[in-house]
């Protein structure tokens, strides 16, 4: 049987990096059950990864199993309508207050590409206003200032990628998350050529401060710019209907992905329906139709996977006791690292968080890479040691944490907190 080592030597041959280009190319999951998960070399680690957000409810939950063995044996895609399709439209329509009507892709960072292009078609104008730090996938307008080494004065956009044309650079403008008289000042500036905001509510796991996703929706309103959340990570996670229904702020357009496709493969654009028609030729002609298509749209698996999440989501009492493991998390946090005598602060929301480690407030990416990232590294890696799996900069909690899992959490927490 190989282990962890023999599949690195071998990915290392065949893959660029050694990796998918996602998480540490060390790492090799074999399987997963609840909130647990085993490497390749047979160690056990509490999940809280959780597939970078779709697990939600835990790994291989016995009513999402069932409800996919029983799509899987009426066929596995079509590329036509499909009745789970439409079902799982319907229920994004109603949970999401945004949302009339929805179009598929398959990821997440497809979704924003097509939200920002939708913008551009509904309002004639060419450029996106974006926040540093902002994450939203890999098109070529996401990777603007998405991580910037060295920030540039705002609203000058710096590409984190090779291989963008400088053309995309020069329609966007940045602007700092959090701050909107610079917002204001640039709209003031750029309005006639401004078609959407796109901002992820909660950005990475900085919240946004009382006010500024309001103020947004009001410049955008006012000046007819098309305002997007990215809610690939937030929807059905932050609440039921997303950072919309947690922070009280309605966007004319939504995108959305990971838990929707229940593990598979499925994200989707949701939106105002004068503003989604432009995905529809017949309705809106071809100068000003948007033309999208995918192999796997809609696909009837990944749907099936997502309403059955999404019904279990929707059962009494499951987000009260997501955000109570959340606090309760985020307390055995906080208390080992005050007892250790670390300056840290935790920063996100109950459902998805991480530790800092500074003293100053933290409401932007500027801030944020002032943080000591280094102490994070040791602290995120002797968790790892003592089997605890969470990505870098985010601790996600699902469902299937016990009480014993939190035991172990808080051990292991005690640990790395004594030695970072
Ligand atoms: C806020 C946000 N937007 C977009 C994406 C991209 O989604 P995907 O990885 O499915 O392309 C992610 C992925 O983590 C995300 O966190």
């Amino acid at each position: 049987m190989n282990t962890n080592k023999d599949w690195i030597t071998r990915a290392q041959a065949v893959l660029p990096g050694g990796g998918f280009g996602n998480f540490d190319p060390a790492l090799f999951i074999r399987d997963g059950k609840g909130s647990r998960v085993h490497d390749e070399d047979g160690k056990e680690y509490i999940d809280y990864l959780i597939g970078s957000g779709p697990m939600l409810l835990g790994h291989g939950h016995p009513e999402v199993i069932d409800t996919i063995q029983s799509q899987i044996g009426k066929g596995l895609t079509f590329f036509t309508n499909n009745a789970a399709g439409i079902e799982l439209a319907e229920e994004i329509c109603s949970a999401m207050a945004c949302a009339d009507q929805v179009r598929y892709v398959t990821s997440g960072g497809e979704a924003d590409m097509y939200a920002m292009r939708l913008a551009r078609a509904y309002t004639g104008r060419e450029k996106i206003m974006k926040f540093e730090g902002g994450y939203h996938g890999m098109c070529a307008e996401a990777q603007m200032s998405l991580a910037p080494a060295k920030p540039a004065n705002f609203p000058l956009a710096v590409p984190d990628s090779a291989g963008i044309p400088e053309s995309v650079r020069d329609n966007m403008l940045i602007a700092p998350f959090n701050d909107i008289d610079t917002v204001r000042a640039l709209l003031d500036e750029y309005e006639k050529e401004v078609a959407a905001i796109i901002v992820e509510p909660l950005q990475r796991i900085i919240a946004p401060l009382p006010g500024f996703l309001q103020a947004l929706r009001e410049e955008c309103t006012k000046r007819s710019i098309v305002l997007i959340f990215d809610e690939i990570v937030t929807g059905f996670r932050l609440a039921y209907g997303g950072a919309q229904e947690a922070y009280g702020v309605t966007p004319d357009v939504c995108t959305l992905g990971k838990i929707i496709g229940g593990g598979f493969p499925l994200a989707a654009i949701a939106g105002r329906q004068d503003i989604m028609k432009h995905f529809d030729k017949s309705t809106v002609g071809a100068d000003a139709w948007l033309m999208q298509l995918g192999t796997l749209s809609g696909n009837p698996i990944a749907a099936v996977a997502g309403l059955k999440t999404m019904e279990i989501l929707r059962r009494k009492g499951t987000y009260e006791k997501l955000h109570a493991t959340g606090e309760k998390l985020q307390s055995l946090f906080s208390q080992a690292l005050r007892e250790q005598g670390h300056d840290h602060q935790i920063l996100g929301h109950s459902s998805l968080f991480d530790i800092v480690f500074t003293e100053n407030e933290v409401h932007n990416y500027r801030s944020w890479l002032a943080v000591d990232h280094e102490k994070n590294e040791r602290f995120n890696h002797t968790l790892r040691e003592h089997g605890i799996l969470k990505s870098p900069g985010k601790c996600y909690p699902c469902l299937a944490l016990t009480e014993e899992d939190l035991e172990q959490t808080a051990n292991a927490i005690k640990t790395a907190a004594a030695s970072c």
